[in-house]
């Protein structure tokens, strides 16, 4: 019996590691899965903004934020996506200048208007 124990405990302990380690595995899975999705995402969302909105955006016409520069995002970004995107969708004046619906572009739907918001803050945050 005095041998058996140190066996007994050791595949003891074997059993509870590997019931352990099991879940992390499956979670890294869908977590890499996520972030797949998430970074085709914002290859769509990169697609769309340079074919509609960086023509603006990218020079600063009427006051336009520019991705990347954080001042120009520092009050946006707190209002979050959907108030954004709405407005990009809606179209709206500010307090430089006024922004087209859809940045002009009526064949855009509000996702992909919405996924070019999110482009835009993922590369300033
Ligand atoms: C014709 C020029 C023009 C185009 C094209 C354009 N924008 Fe804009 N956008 C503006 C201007 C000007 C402002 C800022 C106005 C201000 O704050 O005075 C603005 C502001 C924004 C804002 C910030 C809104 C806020 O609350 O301050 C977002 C988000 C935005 N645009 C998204 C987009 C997206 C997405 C596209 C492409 C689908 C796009 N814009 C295309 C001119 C444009």
């Amino acid at each position: 019996m005095q041998r058996i124990l140190p066996v007994l405990a050791l595949s003891l302990f074997l059993l509870a590691s590997c019931s352990k380690e099991a879940p992390p595995d499956k979670e890294e899975l869908t977590e890499s899965k996520e972030e797949a999705a998430a970074e085709q995402k914002l290859a769509v969302g990169k697609k769309i903004y340079e074919a509609n909105c960086g023509g603006c955006h990218n020079s600063d016409v009427a006051g336009a934020p520019t991705p990347g520069d954080k001042s120009d995002w520092k009050e946006r970004i707190p209002v979050g996506v959907t108030i954004l995107a709405k407005k990009a969708i809606e179209g709206y004046e500010g307090k430089k200048g006024a922004m087209p619906p859809k940045g002009g572009n009526e064949a855009l739907n509000d996702e992909e208007v919405t996924l070019a918001v999110r482009y835009m803050i993922a590369i300033t945050k």
